[in-house]
Order: C-alpha cells, then sequence, then structure tokens
C-alpha cells in the first residue's frame, strides 16, 4: 500500500483526535462509499447527505479511518479523526499536502474548457513527472480540498479544476491550492443567471488570480469577452501576465490549427518557442485549450517538447465530444457524444468540429442550455447562425428553451420536437440513414444522455 496520510500526521494537519486506533495509515481520501477504496480515510461530509450516515458502509468496503465530526456516532465502528467541522478538516489536510510537496501547482477556472484543460495540461506533464489531477469536475468547495488531500507527496505537478456558481466562490479555492500558475480558459454565459452579466462573469474567474503564489504566472484568454477585465486582475496579482490566443500581440499564440477525422495538426508560438503538434482528440475548442496547456505546462517547469508530444496520445473525453462509429442495421452511422454539457460558446465550437466531419447527412439533436437567465431564449435562438455556418442538414431539439431555436429554424432544417430528451430519442433513431454523423449536446441536467444510449442501443449485435 501506498502511505498517503498516517494517522499521526493526520492529526496534526486537521487538528483534531484519534479515537479508536492511532497507527493507521490511509492510501487515498474517499468522500463517496460508491467509490471508496479499500485503505481509504472516508471523510464524513455533510453535503446533500450526511456522511455520517455512511460510516458502518465505509468501514466494510475498507475504509482504513473516518474523519469525523460526531465521534459518538462514529467510534463503534472503527478509528476515527474527531474534528470539530468535517469540511475544515478536509481543508487543513489538504493545507498540509500542499505545504509538504515541492510540487508546481496549476490552478484552472473558465466558463467552458475546464476539464478539457485540465486532462490536457495533465498529459503533458505526466512526461516531465508524476502528476496530480482533479478528479471528473471536481472543482467546488469540497471537491478542490478533496483534491488537494489526495495529492501525494511524490508529486511533480498539481493540477487543480476550479468552478463557481455564484460569485465569491473562486477567491477561498485559490487561497487554499495558492497556484503557481492560473488559468483562465475563456469566458462566456455559462451561469450568468446567478452573476447577472459577462463583466461579472469575468470578475469571478480572474479571482483565481488572487491567490498566485508571489512569482506566479497568470494566461488570461486573449480574445475572450472582457478579456481587459481579466489582464487587470491579472497584472494586480501575478509577476508574469501571459496573453494566449490568435492575435500578433499574445506570448503564447496559435499559429496553425487543422482539424481532421481523428484529431488536429497545430503549430504555436510559446513564449518565443515555434513548436508544431498533434492532438488525438477532435474538436474546435482544441486550439486555444492545447495552447493555453502547453504553455501551463511550459510555465511550470515541465518540458515543452514532450509536453507537445504527449498531446498526440491525448484522446477525446467521454461525454465532451468523443466520437463513435456505431454499426446498426440499417447501415453504420458516427456518434458525437457531447452530452455532458452546454453553453454557447461550447455549442459553437462542437458545430464547427461538426462541420470539419465527412459525413452524408450531419444532424444535431439538442437539449437546452441552462441558467442563462433573462436572455436565455435569444441565445437558444441565436444558434440558428452558427448552425447555418457549420451547414448542419437536419435539427431534433428537446426542452422549453431550444423551442426558441427549433421555432427559428427553415422548415427543411427541422427533424423533430419533444419536451424532453426521452421523448426526442425516438425520433431520432427513426430518423438515422448510413452515413450520418449526429451531434447529441445539451446542459448536463437536460438528460441528452438518454439519447446517446437510445443510438447506442442500435448497434447490431
Ligand atoms: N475553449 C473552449 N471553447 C468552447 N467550448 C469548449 C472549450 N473547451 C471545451 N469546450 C466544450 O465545452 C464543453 C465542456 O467542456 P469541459 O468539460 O472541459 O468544461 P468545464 O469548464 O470543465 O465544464 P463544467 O463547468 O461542467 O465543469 C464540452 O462540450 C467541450 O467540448
Ligand atoms: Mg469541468
Amino acid at each position: 500500500m501506498n502511505p498517503l496520510w498516517l494517522a499521526e500526521d493526520a492529526r496534526d494537519a486537521a487538528h483534531g483526535r484519534l479515537i479508536g486506533a492511532d497507527s493507521w495509515i490511509a492510501a487515498g481520501v474517499s468522500i463517496d462509499t460508491r467509490s471508496l477504496q479499500p485503505g481509504d480515510l472516508f471523510v464524513a461530509l455533510k453535503d446533500v447527505r450526511d456522511g455520517h450516515d455512511f460510516i458502518a458502509q465505509a468501514f466494510a468496503a475498507g475504509a482504513s479511518a473516518a474523519l469525523v465530526s460526531d465521534a459518538e456516532r462514529a467510534q463503534a465502528h472503527g478509528p476515527c479523526l474527531v474534528v470539530g467541522d468535517v469540511l475544515e478538516g478536509l481543508r487543513r489536510l489538504g493545507e498540509a499536502a500542499r505545504d509538504r510537496t515541492p510540487a508546481k501547482r496549476i490552478a484552472i477556472t473558465g466558463s467552458v474548457g475546464k476539464t478539457s484543460t485540465k486532462e490536457a495540461l495533465a498529459a503533458c506533464l505526466a512526461a516531465s513527472g508524476p502528476t496530480h489531477k482533479s478528479v471528473k469536475s471536481y472543482n467546488n468547495h469540497w471537491g478542490v480540498p478533496l483534491t488537494l488531500a489526495r495529492m501525494p507527496q511524490s508529486s511533480a505537478y498539481g493540477v487543480f479544476e476550479m468552478g463557481m456558481n455564484h460569485r465569491g466562490e473562486i477567491l477561498p479555492l485559490t487561497a487554499l491550492v495558492k497556484p503557481h500558475v492560473a488559468i483562465v480558459t475563456w469566458i462566456a454565459p455559462a451561469h450568468i443567471e446567478h452573476l447577472g452579466s459577462i463583466e461579472a462573469i469575468a470578475d469571478e474567474k480572474g479571482d483565481i488570480f488572487a491567490g498566485l503564489e508571489p512569482d506566479g504566472a497568470a494566461l488570461v484568454p486573449n480574445e475572450a469577452p472582457a478579456a481587459h477585465r481579466l489582464r487587470a486582475r491579472a497584472e494586480d496579482c501575478a509577476s508574469a501576465v501571459i496573453r494566449f490566443g490568435r492575435d500578433a500581440g499574445c506570448e503564447a499564440r496559435l499559429l496553425k490549427f487543422e482539424m481532421g477525422e481523428t484529431g488536429a495538426v497545430a503549430e504555436a508560438d510559446i513564449l518565443g518557442r515555434q513548436i508544431r503538434y498533434r492532438i488525438g482528440a477532435t474538436g474546435a475548442h482544441w486550439a486555444l485549450n492545447s495552447v493555453a496547456a502547453l504553455t501551463a505546462a511550459d510555465l511550470a517547469g515541465g518540458d515543452l517538447f514532450a509536453a507537445a508530444h504527449a498531446l498526440a496520445a491525448f484522446s477525446d473525453i467521454e461525454g465532451r465530444g468523443a466520437a463513435r462509429r456505431i454499426a446498426a442495421a440499417f447501415g453504420a452511422f458516427t456518434l458525437v457524444d457531447d452530452s455532458y454539457n452546454a453553453n454557447p460558446a461550447s455549442m459553437a465550437a462542437a458545430f464547427e468540429t461538426l462541420a470539419a466531419r465527412k459525413a452524408q447527412r450531419r444532424i444535431v439533436a439538442l437539449g437546452d442550455m441552462l441558467e442563462l437567465g433573462a436572455d436565455s431564449a435569444a441565445l437558444h435562438a441565436a444558434l440558428a447562425a452558427p448552425l447555418d455556418r457549420a451547414g448542419v442538414d437536419i435539427v431534433f431539439a428537446a426542452g422549453p428553451q431550444m423551442a426558441a431555436l427549433y421555432e427559428r429554424l427553415p422548415p427543411s432544417r427541422r427533424g423533430g420536437y419533444a419536451e424532453t430528451a426521452e421523448l426526442l430519442a425516438p425520433q431520432v433513431t427513426a430518423a438515422l440513414r448510413d452515413g450520418d454523423v449526429v451531434l447529441v449536446k445539451g446542459s448536463n441536467g437536460a438528460r441528452m444522455a438518454r439519447v446517446v444510449e437510445a443510438l447506442t442501443r442500435l448497434a447490431a449485435s
């Protein structure tokens, strides 16, 4: 077993007391008994449910100890580390994990592209040394401390995703991580319902720079909406401000990007060094995400050329544009699963990617983009223009918001509309033909994964 936390180190870090036993070793940290691995320290967080209800299950699954606040309820089950507040205890573990490694820490936020850039950057850095990263989109008030608390002492690099739904959420996260490099990927009207304006979103994202170490570097998306506000904030906080983008003034500049069926070829100038590289993943969004990842890898002390080489082996991420060919009874079609997330920026990027695919017909099945506030109907209807530019042949739509788009479309483009993804799925499956490419996309809450499942079931066994 690889020791991550010794009982006494965890106790000192969390300012807690040990009961039941004082010499356990934890190999990992877990907040969820469904994914807990034997040897993990189980953290009994109070979130949607109270983790104290799951302590018995955690020990049954092989937990080495539990971090708890209610000693009475916990002690019968196994060794515990008792603290006043479990989330605060987890944060303290995170701080201690941060301070005991020399790892360079990179923090990533933005309206789109956090997970994509995090995964690409982690792949880039892994070519230079042991790299720790956030799991999935664990980017909130418990996800970030959990990721820190899980960082092995032997890490050379740590990559942290940071997200927000409301104003004020990024500051405590970046203050905890104290990154050496901080990236804002892009600004778009995601969560605008809570934030009010694009400027407020940019200000919130820009807070990530406030936690930078004194010699830290800020990566700013040069051509993003309200980029000037990000730049101003970066200049206040960072000792180096790096603009990444396509414009001539950028210190990290994309020079060329050509998409193909199985990936892309790109050229960039990264802080004065020109490189040509291949990306093993498909999608227009990799153009700037890859430049941000390579620049951050370089700034964190990684080998730039090894990083670029690693991108060739990088592949699409599940639910974020990964494509698969499905052989059905009527012929073969390509399914592009982008059902995990959607906002106007990622929709436009996905349509552009679709345009680059070879296809008999280009079909999209779109679900609502959520949390877009008062302009929601207009933002949905405005997708008509990028759909047109991408030469999309048929549009299926689900959900009350997507109705605004569907009504705007010429009858020749309308494939079908339904109130929900479940009701839309049979319409899409019935329409497919040999040689089609179908993109399925919507906010996670719009449940377009249901359409993906229905399409997957068309595979002839
Ligand atoms: N720079 C970008 N510009 C536009 N779209 C992008 C960009 N990067 C990724 N995307 C697309 O946005 C969607 C979400 O990507 P990703 O999961 O990386 O974002 P995220 O910021 O981590 O989202 P979440 O807030 O859900 O954690 C995917 O459809 C992806 O293809
Ligand atoms: Mg994410």
